[in-house]
């Protein structure tokens, strides 16, 4: 006889990887307000409800516009520790045993602040996060596509002096305009650099099933962050399923970029043998953590706990961790849901 289960208990607990969470996106109103009194920086809000008020999103342009002016307080390498440190920290509770975190320098390098503030600060917190949470933390490089393939190769060469700290590169912000082939030079220089590749193709962007094709086809990337508008295209969704290539789902981000979750084609794509798996984006602004996506899409997809758990299990399967690293995860998710009286497919 099958256990009663409390499904948010069970998605909390379960052992996941974080692949698609930009530290950026983890600042909370009440840390920008200690770090704009650490750098003596005035805001234009007075209380944390005044910058809960500005969250104000109807598509990507308008979570940009509100996304980038609130990192001006973020300035030395301790602002930038500080800013993961309290990820972590909240990652740990939500049963993250591993992330590979987005980080986007040239949001800090074009207002003149140094790379090395904001990757020193960013490595020791992932440091920390080993020795004191037991977590493996990665940093991925994003370019941001609104700015030039100059300047993005211009940052990678700024990057290569840490380039152990650095796991592989992505690229983020507005997709409108700004294609992955824009980038082909740069991402073909970082391959042969040894970093790995991922992409953001958003959700419902214009040219959304082509820039799906670029990344497969022209860059050759190792994962897609978000990709969800696959399911428009059967012969895509046949490729990505015979690769393995991951596809790095955030259902309560898409809910505040578009009308909906998306959950009916993260759920179709689960069933159909896909990579997918769920993550939480830009968790201060979108109101909640990865378990927190993991109990919405349940609750909006009627998922049980054994989806839940293949969807860890592909979060590890999906993740850049050696291989060995990758089964031993997968073995503590089937572990877990075993000792929760949940049967799992062979
Ligand atoms: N930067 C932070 N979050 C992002 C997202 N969801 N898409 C593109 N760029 C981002
Ligand atoms: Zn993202």
């Amino acid at each position: 006889m099958t256990r009663h289960i409390d499904l948010t208990a069970f998605a909390y607990g379960l052992p996941k990887a974080e692949l698609h969470l930009h530290l950026e996106g983890t600042l909370e109103p009440e840390l920008k307000f200690a770090l704009a009194e650490r750098n003596g920086i005035e805001l234009a809000e007075k209380t944390v409800e005044d910058v809960r008020a500005t969250y104000r999103f109807t598509d990507l342009t308008s979570f940009l516009a509100v996304y980038y002016p609130a990192m001006q307080v973020l300035q030395t390498a301790e602002d930038f520790h500080d800013l993961a440190w309290a990820y972590l920290q909240r990652a740990q509770q939500n049963g993250v045993v591993h992330v590979e975190m987005f980080f986007d320098p040239q949001a800090h390098t074009s207002r003149g602040v140094p790379f090395e503030n904001v990757i020193g600060g960013y490595r020791r917190a992932a440091l920390r996060a080993q020795d004191e949470l037991g977590i493996s933390a990665e940093l991925i490089l994003c370019f941001l596509r609104d700015f030039s393939a100059e300047y993005a190769m211009a940052t990678l060469m700024e990057a290569l002096p840490y380039r152990q700290w650095i796991v592989g590169v992505g690229l983020d912000s507005d997709e409108r305009d700004n294609p992955p082939a824009k980038f082909a030079g740069v991402f073909a220089r970082a391959k042969a650099e040894g970093f790995l590749l991922t992409m953001h193709c958003d959700i419902d962007q214009a040219g959304s099933i082509e820039h799906i094709r670029q990344v497969i086809e022209e860059i050759g990337v190792d994962r897609i962050d978000h990709g969800t508008n696959i399911v428009e295209n059967e012969a895509l969704v046949e490729v990505v399923r015979e690769k393995g290539l991951g596809l790095t789902c955030c259902p309560v981000s898409n809910s505040f970029v578009t009308e909906q979750m998306k959950a009916e084609e993260i759920v179709g794509l689960l069933r159909r043998g896909v990579r997918v798996m769920l993550n939480s984006d830009d968790p201060a602004y979108f109101g909640a953590y990865v378990a927190d996506n993991y109990v919405a899409l349940a609750e909006q997809a009627d998922l049980g706990p054994a989806e839940l758990a293949q969807l860890a299990i592909n979060s590890f399967e999906a993740s850049w961790l050696p291989a060995g690293r990758r089964s031993a995860y997968v073995e503590r998710v089937r572990t877990y849901a075993a000792e929760q009286g949940v049967q799992l497919p062979a």
